[in-house]
């Protein structure tokens, strides 16, 4: 059995098709090179000993008995008492974490630490890696039950499955994952920072998803992958704009898959300008600062630009032509791989 092992697991930018993932719908993530690092050692006691390096933070609990607590120990406790509750015989570890992902920043750092986490207490606990499916299914839990929000699959799905090169095709209805080469042609995708930070659990977030199941409720289907425009028209306001938003923005993941495929830069601009539209005034989950960071980018001659991930701040996504100069203070992202056991 191995006595230390690190584990590292990617952020993610997601291209298009946002807030559909609870919507059994479509999206095309792609992981990014910034992350979450774990590293873990197997200890003689029966507890989980945690550095956050970053905050200068500390945690210990008994590994039976890890009691509810708010902020990032409920990622540790809740990665220990999910990992026992699936079978998997977690044994006392000290864990150290450091990032490189911006936190609460719509790069999915809870993702990338939820993944990290799971994925080092099994290895160092000497048990067999999951399948990854199960996994991000199990961080999934994580979120929902220990750290309050109820998000989807999206980050910890493109967390795990990350490939370089590649965004994901991602259909939350039968959980396929289908890579799709981000072939740029010297285009360039720039994140930039609104310097507006959230958590989700605070957000609107958990808002939207209830008027969605609202919404589903009022139309007698089981999600909105089953919803159309028409059927939308019909719901009362706001929830006709909501389902709206979804049912247009899974028909512009496929059309974002085919303007790749014809390397038609222009094209994916556009669907991205019409995504970050959606998501404003149909969905409702931009801010005066997120407008503020896309019209810097539209400034900057972006083809597109738009809000990424929950909402309500974070970053912005901007789709660049070769020679256009970004804006200050945007990075570039490219798609990286997948989490991994490093040692
Ligand atoms: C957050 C959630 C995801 C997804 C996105 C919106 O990142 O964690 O599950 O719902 O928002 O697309």
């Amino acid at each position: 059995m191995p006595t230390h092992v690190t584990a590292f697991a990617p952020g993610r930018v997601n291209l298009i098709g946002e807030h559909t993932d609870y919507n059994r719908g479509l999206a095309l993530p792609f992981a990014i090179s910034e992350g979450v690092t774990v590293k873990a050692r197997a200890i003689g006691e029966r507890r989980i000993k945690t550095k956050a390096v970053d905050l200068g933070a500390e945690d210990s609990f008994d590994l039976a008995r890890p009691a509810r607590v708010k902020g990032w120990r409920a990622f540790v406790r809740g990665a220990t008492a999910e990992l026992l509750a699936a079978g998997v015989p977690v044994k006392g570890t000290s864990l150290e974490i450091t990032g490189t992902v911006p936190r609460g920043g719509g790069l999915s750092s809870s993702a990338a630490l939820e993944v990290a986490l799971t994925l080092a207490l099994i290895a160092a606990s000497g048990a067999e890696q999951m399948d990854r499916t199960e996994l991000a299914k199990l961080c999934s839990r994580i979120e929902n039950k220990w750290v309050g929000a109820r998000t989807g699959l999206l980050d910890q799905l493109a967390s795990l499955y990350g490939e370089a090169g590649h965004a994901l095709r991602i259909d939350f209805r039968s959980l396929k994952v289908r890579p799709v080469a981000l072939a740029l042609d010297g285009h360039r995708l720039v994140t930039l920072d609104s310097g507006e930070h959230h958590a989700n659990a605070a957000s609107g977030y958990n808002q939207r998803r209830a008027e969605c199941m609202r919404a589903c409720e009022l139309l007698g289907i089981p999600s909105l992958r089953e919803a159309t425009l028409e059927l939308a028209a019909d719901l009362p306001e706001p929830l006709d704009r909501r389902a709206r938003h979804v049912v247009t923005d899974d028909e512009r993941v496929d059309r974002a898959v085919d303007a790749l495929a014809q390397r038609d830069f222009e094209r994916l601009g556009r669907l991205l300008d019409e995504s970050h539209a959606s998501l404003r005034d149909d969905y409702e989950i931009s801010t005066p600062a997120v407008e503020a960071a896309v019209s810097r980018l539209k400034d900057a001659g972006a083809l597109g630009a738009r809000i990424i991930g929950g909402g309500f701040g974070g970053h912005v996504l901007g789709l660049l032509a070769p020679g256009a100069r970004a804006p200050e203070g945007a990075v570039e992202v490219r798609p990286g791989p997948g989490a991994r056991v490093l040692e």
